[in-house]
């Protein structure tokens, strides 16, 4: 187990480096489980309203988070089915959250 994190780990490192990002996948866990698991699924597989997360790439997620945190529900829409009735139950999840939070996010999510 412990060795399949590091990979995991290594891999996402080298995916956020060829994206010119220095996320970190580990804070992005500890946030994640804290703050988005008790909706999206401790696996990201979603339930229910909530969608599921895996799938998405970490520039998706970040920039997704983005405009959750900006009041950008236009965007949102073109991004998918997002920014409608269920806009306000998200929003306020991404309203604390720095652009390192962000990507950190992403760059966790994305390699689950
Ligand atoms: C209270 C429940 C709840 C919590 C907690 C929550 N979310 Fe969400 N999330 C939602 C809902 C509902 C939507 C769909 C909103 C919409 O339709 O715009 C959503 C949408 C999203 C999307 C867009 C999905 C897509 O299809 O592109 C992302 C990304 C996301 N959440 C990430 C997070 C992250 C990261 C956290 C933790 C910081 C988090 N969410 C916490 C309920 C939640």
């Amino acid at each position: 187990m412990k060795k399949l994190t590091a990979i995991v780990f290594a891999s996402g490192l080298a995916a956020a480096s060829a994206q010119g990002m220095a996320a970190d996948i580990k804070a992005g866990k500890k946030l994640y489980e804290q703050s988005c698991a008790s909706c999206h699924g401790m696996q990201a597989q979603g339930q229910g309203m909530f969608p599921k997360l895996t799938g998405k790439s970490a520039e998706h997620i970040a920039t997704a988070l983005g405009h959750y945190k900006n009041g950008n529900q236009d965007a949102l829409k073109e991004m998918g089915d997002l920014g409608g009735s269920n806009y306000a139950i998200m929003a306020p999840n991404a309203a604390g959250l720095s652009d390192s939070d962000m990507e950190n996010l992403g760059a966790y999510i994305s390699n689950l």
